[in-house]
């Protein structure tokens, strides 16, 4: 963070600070999304982007929070390092081994979550994805999934299936995962044997393939009923993504992309730090006309 930023933090104390960081930033979509919801509900507040440079990470955000800043939302690379900096942890981030969101308590304590589960959960919700009792394939073990199993099976599903490229990481989310319900791992190639095969009710592509415009690779068997079959990928773009594409050539009706699950973490880091819950809906349709 340079002299400048941590320059406006002091002069605009009487508003609360807060800000996104990572690195790259320049991209990111978190400004707009808290200064729109800010303004919505009328709080006092400037949501501002940083970016940090790799290795400065606990000494800038050290900095922010001395100054007076009230609270973070960190984004590539520094989710791993935000949850070391923090000095207190939910149950879902202690789970996540990752923080999205970094938060000043009234006891000088630095308190770290994560949405993004959350986040995906209300955006499959409100998209009539079907979770409790249902099949649920999650495609990819990487952070990003991590992040989000604990919130899906507390959803109840009948099942979670994760599979990966890399076989082993399933694995160890599988066991980590174990004691909050039914979910087991899988190789990508497995996805075509026997007891598969009657497909999912709601897929979620979590891989980052799309970033290459790639597929992650498995056959359409897994939308066997894709007249009932949900497709989302926490990806989103200007375009359908790859993975959405590719479910809707193949017949699945219901897909939607991550641009929901970005404005909906974004709600439940804004809630965390100011108590309000904001709209989410007319943020998402502003965000997809100005892409
Ligand atoms: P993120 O934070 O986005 O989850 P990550 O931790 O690097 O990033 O994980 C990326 C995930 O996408 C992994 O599951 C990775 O598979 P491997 O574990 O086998 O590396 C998966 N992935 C990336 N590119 C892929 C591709 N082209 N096809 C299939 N899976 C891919």
């Amino acid at each position: 963070m340079n002299d400048a930023a941590l320059g406006n933090i002091k002069k605009n104390k009487a508003i609360d600070q807060y800000a996104v960081v990572g690195n790259p930033i320049e991209h990111s979509k978190s400004p707009i999304i808290h200064t729109a919801f800010a303004k919505q509900t009328n709080q006092a507040m400037r949501y501002t982007q940083q970016l940090i440079a790799r290795g400065d990470f606990k000494k800038d955000v050290n900095a922010f929070f001395t100054q007076g800043g009230k609270g973070l939302n960190i984004t590539v690379p520094f989710k791993e390092e935000a949850f070391n900096f923090a000095t207190a942890l939910t149950q879902r981030a202690q789970l996540a081994g990752a923080v999205n969101t970094l938060s000043m308590q009234a006891d000088g304590s630095i308190l770290g979550d994560t949405t993004d589960g959350l986040g995906l959960v209300n955006d499959l919700k409100k998209h009539h994805f079907k979770l409790r009792n249902a099949r649920v394939l999650v495609l990819g073990a990487g952070g990003a999934v991590r992040g989000v199993l604990e919130p899906l099976l507390a959803e109840q599903p009948y099942e979670v299936v994760i599979a990966n490229r890399t076989l082993s990481k399933a694995q160890q989310l599988a066991e980590t995962f174990k004691p909050y319900g039914n979910i087991s791992a899988c190789a990508f190639i497995a996805l075509t044997q026997t007891q598969y095969l009657t497909g999912f009710d709601t897929v979620i592509n979590g891989t980052s393939a799309s970033l290459n415009g790639d597929l992650p690779p498995v056959t359409a068997s897994i939308f066997a009923n894709k007249n009932t079959t949900g497709a989302y990928d926490m990806m989103y773009g200007a375009t359908l993504t790859p993975f959405l594409e590719w479910a809707q050539i193949n017949g699945v009706n219901l897909a939607a992309d991550g641009l929901g699950m970005l404005v909906g973490q974004a709600a439940e880091s804004f809630k965390l730090w100011r108590g309000v819950i904001p709209d989410t809906e007319s943020v998402i349709r502003r965000l997809r006309s100005t892409p």
